[in-house]
């Protein structure tokens, strides 16, 4: 068994965390990795009330182990935090802006402060916020993110934060992954990608099978799907999803498709609605080369804290 700073926390099984993912990571999805023993955690995203009252009550019915929430910091207020910490999650992610005004809120409700964050720069604001987990999320991840890649960001953060405990994400999708992670000084990882290919992640299965079907080549960092959408994205964010007609026309041409944009966003809607990723698009990280198939969430969280344990165990046996 691995025991890290992560597994002790919360009391877990493995030392795997399961990504906020706005809309992709429900009450569903967070409760069948908690009740893996890993530590699920809902996807608040832009923080829609009546989302996450169904999806909130929906994981505190299906687990009684620790599970969290999380939300993208400067998309939400502090009323959507008030109603996440009503619900008594064991931890709250904060990711993509500054945490501070929300630290103490989230601590004095009794709950673990986890953020997440893309450089050395973000590492130290969320230590100054109070983290008791900091993420240091790599280029190589899936949905939104920025420029630095995983295996130099991790140990970076790790000794810029010390002794507040590490994760790594971005690109970690089998045991090789959290082996590697944890070598480079994590108390675990926070995954993605591999759990939208998970039988209860929200979302199309035709966006499954294109995640299943892709390789980390055929994904990209782009702004187009956020200008598409109307959302503001504060630099230096960009968001990995797979290359796609949509990516293929606009990326390289942003102000072309801002002057568009009334046309644009109409057809974009139709296609989010219709399924039709030509055009929509399916957020997922380099580590797409790894998923094979669409499986129960809990057997993903098995399979990979199993495999990390047996590569540790034989890797004593390179050193003579
Ligand atoms: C479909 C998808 C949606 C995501 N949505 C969010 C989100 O709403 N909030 C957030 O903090 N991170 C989000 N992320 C990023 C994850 O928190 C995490 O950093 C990333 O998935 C890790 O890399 P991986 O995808 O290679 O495992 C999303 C990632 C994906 C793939």
């Amino acid at each position: 068994m691995i025991k890290t700073a992560l597994t002790r926390l919360f009391d877990l099984r493995y030392p795997i965390v399961l990504a906020p993912m706005g809309g992709v990571t429900g009450g569903a999805l967070a409760a069948a990795v908690s009740n893996a023993g890993g530590l699920g955690l809902v996807g608040g995203g832009y923080g829609d009330p009546d989302w996450l009252r169904t999806e909130l009550a929906l994981v505190r019915q299906t687990t009684s182990a620790p599970w969290g929430a999380g939300v993208i910091t400067w998309a939400v207020g502090p009323e959507i935090i008030r109603q996440i910490l009503a619900q008594e999650p064991h931890a709250v992610m904060l990711s993509f802006g500054d945490p501070r005004p929300y630290g103490e809120m989230i601590k004095a409700a009794g709950c673990k402060l986890i953020c997440q964050v893309q450089d050395l720069a973000g590492a130290l604001l969320a230590r100054e916020a109070g983290a008791d987990l900091i993420i240091a999320q790599g280029t190589e991840a899936g949905g939104h993110g920025s420029q630095r890649s995983t295996l130099a960001l991790v140990p970076a953060v790790v000794d810029a934060v010390a002794p507040v405990p590490v994760l790594a994400a971005g690109g970690i999708a089998d045991g090789r992954g959290l082996a590697a992670a944890l070598m480079l000084g994590a108390q675990g990882v926070l995954i993605g990608t591999r759990f939208v290919a998970s039988d209860e992640a929200l979302g199309s299965p035709l966006a499954k099978e294109r995640i299943v079907r892709s390789t980390g080549d055929q994904t990209a960092r782009t702004t187009v799907f956020d200008i598409v959408r109307g959302l503001s994205w504060p630099e230096p964010h960009t968001g990995r999803a797979l290359r796609n007609q949509f990516m293929a026309r606009w990326h390289g041409n942003e102000p072309g498709l801002v002057d568009a944009l009334a046309a644009q966003s109409l057809a974009f809607k139709q296609a989010q609605q219709s399924g039709d990723f030509d055009t929509a698009m399916v957020w997922a990280g380099e580590g797409v080369d790894l998923i094979q198939s669409v499986e129960p969430a809990g057997d993903i969280v098995r399979r990979i804290g199993d495999e990390a344990e047996s590569r540790l165990s034989v890797a004593s046996a390179l050193v003579s």
